[in-house]
């Protein structure tokens, strides 16, 4: 039987590709929560990854990095311009995060959208063997599992939506809104973050299809018959946990965190705040909550920083280009106004990291803070908390996100509120050590007991329980 049994369909492979001088593809790990996620799940595994190698017009046959095989799918400049610039990244993107910014809706972005989605269903197509598991992500596919099962009845589909999934009075502003809706329920199993989303997604259906539904499952019917079930659930996403915890109990890292402290003036409040570039993360509310606080002279600027780390993200985007240069001004105001020479209360480093240098970040920071105004689950909340192997620190969170609903331990804010933030903050800062370590504990026992092999394996679990499909031949 050709072709691979377990697939992972997802914009993105889990590397960048980049042609060489040499004419030889190049890769390096790709940014992103998803690639995060999975890149255990499918080293261990005999699958395939099909997706996007991040760079315009590249036409590359399949390759090998650690022990996965890897289907990259061409796009062209108008593809990544219509499809994931356009639609995904300035459509869907703020219509599904509470629209925080405006989405654009345009025809010729939506006709790039479907024509996208069908490639990567042809590719799964061929790549798949006979009744195997498919596992397509997130909001860039979500036509895909209704596009696969046409071509082939004889798979097991399940999506994964990694970003928030919206009431209905947003999601119907979309103009394709029964298209997109009729595209997930392709699938045997649509899992969401949080409860909230999947029992939005329930009632989306309820309210733009005549389908009927029984608490979270869906009946699809053929020909007067009941032809088949989807399901709808929440799998909250982890991370790799025992890898951030592991490199904050290396020498080498807690070595790390010790001179990133010394080489910022050694000061007696740090503050992390590390983010994607991305106006649903909060980091305006947050830089101004901080620089009150320095005004208010509740904090001191010179003995307090902030390190913001804040990696490039969808560069082309308008709202990412202004939101950018609304983040630098704010971040020049500050230090223009409470830095001293040789210091800096906000250090912004426009700019990603590799992992060791972020457990050292997270192990050097007494507080972090992860304020997004939307958020589907927020995975820099769980590093964090994976890499405080010392039991110390503290985490002010963003009741807005995923990870809201499960890191009982953390300071819980309201990202609109900025005299609540404020006070949340002071409240993390001054904190005694025993309410910290007692807070910090309740969030490891979460984490580190409930990692990402976890999550993908209860997903998998619930989609290979699902009867397999014996009529369609
Ligand atoms: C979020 C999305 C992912 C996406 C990542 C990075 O985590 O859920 O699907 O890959 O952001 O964004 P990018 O546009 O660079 O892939």
């Amino acid at each position: 039987d050709a072709g691979y049994d377990l697939l992972v369909v997802a914009n993105r492979l889990p590397v960048d590709v980049a042609l060489g001088d040499d004419g030889e593809p190049t890769w390096t790990r790709s940014p992103g929560g998803l690639v995060t996620a999975l890149a255990p799940v499918m080293a261990g595994a005999d699958g395939a990854w099909i997706g996007w190698g991040g760079s315009p017009d590249l036409d590359l046959e399949p390759f090998e990095v650690d022990g996965t095989q890897l289907v990259p799918v061409t796009l062209s400049q108008t593809d990544v311009e219509r499809y994931y610039e356009g639609f995904a990244n300035d459509t869907l993107w703020p219509l599904y995060h509470d629209v925080i910014a405006p989405p654009a809706f345009h025809r010729q972005w939506w006709d790039a959208y479907q024509r996208v989605n069908k490639r990567f269903a042809e590719a799964a197509a061929k790549a798949a063997s006979k009744g195997a598991t498919v596992w397509v992500h997130d909001y860039q596919l979500q036509l895909v599992p209704q596009m696969l099962r046409v071509l082939r009845p004889d798979l097991r589909i399940g999506y994964f939506h990694h970003i928030p999934f919206p009431p209905l009075e947003i999601f119907a502003q979309l103009p394709w809104r029964r298209q997109v809706v009729e595209g997930l329920l392709g699938a045997d199993l649509v899992g969401f973050q949080r409860a909230g989303d999947a029992a939005n997604f329930v009632r989306i259906v309820r309210r733009l299809t005549d389908l009927t539904t029984r608490g979270q499952v869906v009946t699809l019917m053929k020909h007067g018959r009941v032809d088949r079930h989807v399901r709808a659930a929440a799998f909250p996403i982890s991370i790799d946990s025992h890898a951030f915890d592991d490199l904050a109990r290396s020498h080498d890292v807690q070595m790390r965190a010790k001179q990133i402290r010394h080489e910022l003036g050694d000061p007696e409040v740090l503050l992390l705040g590390v983010d994607r570039l991305d106006y649903t993360k909060g980091i305006r509310h947050r830089i101004k909550a901080y620089g009150e606080l320095l005004e208010d002279g509740r904090l001191s600027p010179s003995t307090t920083t902030l390190v913001q780390v804040a990696s490039p993200s969808r560069e082309n985007v308008g709202a990412y280009q202004q939101l950018r240069d609304e983040v630098e001004l704010l971040v020049g105001r500050i230090n223009g106004d409470f830095g001293q020479v040789g210091h800096a209360p906000v250090q912004y480093l426009h700019q990603s990291f590799p992992m060791e240098e972020m457990a050292a970040l997270y192990l050097a920071a007494d507080v972090m803070l992860v304020t997004a105004l939307r958020d589907g689950m927020n995975l820099v909340a769980k590093e964090y908390v994976a890499a405080r192997s010392d039991d110390r620190g503290a985490l002010v969170l963003s009741e807005f996100t995923g990870a809201a609903d499960e890191l009982q331990g953390a300071v819980l804010v309201n990202p609109h509120d900025i005299d609540g933030m404020k006070d949340a903050i002071t409240y993390a800062v001054h904190m005694d050590q025993r309410e910290a370590r007692k807070r910090m504990r309740r969030l490891r026992r979460r984490v580190l007991g409930h990692d990402v092999t976890a999550w993908s394996k209860e997903f998998l679990a619930v989609l290979t329980a699902i009867p397999a499909r014996t009529d369609h031949v």
